[in-house]
């Protein structure tokens, strides 16, 4: 069976006495063996994680929220997947508050993918609905309706399941699509319960440690 994938994206959010704060309350434990989980704080926070899970021999992967179209060079500002891949081994690629707020499109979005897959990063690729394309090579996809992100009001759970089921077809290299928007403590059980469903990508929820151990614990 495949593992699931819980997925805590911080977006900007957080300062260096947060995150260790965060380190200390989240529970590690073992019971997660099952589950892959996968904390994708800001590009800054990213050694200080992979610091504290190398020396506590912690159970969970780290991701980028976002990647360099572009290698290396005279990018300023920019962050190439060679640099993330000394730290991480996932990159969250498409999220809809980068297509939106930063104009990124499919041919941006193509080119970021390319680049992960040269570093050996895993892309989680996001999409919107399910005719969006998805890059070819992606096996991760996070399905996160713009009308169920941050709101308080998730996507149905048989909404969730068909379009992850739709997606599969059309895409015979995805193995697994995860639902993003307004996951809580409270209804991820409903979405853990879809059978096409692989995971959860969490924002808000996961800033607080013990509510995305529920989480994690409950999918
Ligand atoms: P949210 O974010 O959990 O805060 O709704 C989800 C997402 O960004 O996909």
């Amino acid at each position: 069976m495949n593992k699931k994938f819980i997925v805590a994206n911080w977006k900007s959010n957080k300062v260096r006495l947060e995150v260790d704060e965060w380190i200390r309350a989240f529970n590690f434990s073992a019971e997660n063996q099952d589950k892959t989980v996968i904390i994708c704080p800001s590009y800054v926070y990213l050694p200080r994680l992979r610091q504290a899970v190398n020396e506590g021999k912690l159970n969970v992967s780290l991701g980028a929220q976002d990647v360099s179209p572009s290698g290396f060079g005279p990018y300023t500002g920019e962050v190439n997947a060679m640099q993330i891949k000394d730290y991480a081994g996932y990159v969250i690629i498409g999220h809809s508050e980068r297509r939106s707020q930063f104009h990124e499109d499919q041919e941006i979005l193509s080119r970021k993918t390319e680049r992960a897959f040269d570093a050996g990063l895993a892309p989680i690729f996001c999409v919107q609905g399910k005719n969006d394309e998805v890059p070819s090579g992606v096996s991760i996809v996070a399905y996160e309706p713009v009308f169920a992100i941050g709101t308080g009001n998730a996507d149905t759970p048989q909404n969730a399941q068909a379009v992850a089921h739709f997606i599969k077809k059309d895409n015979p290299q995805v193995q697994r699509v995860l639902y993003g928007g307004s996951i809580t403590s409270e209804n991820v059980k409903l979405f853990a319960n879809q059978s096409d469903l692989d995971g959860v990508l969490v924002g808000k929820a996961s800033l607080d440690p013990i509510e995305f151990g529920k989480i994690v614990d409950s999918f």
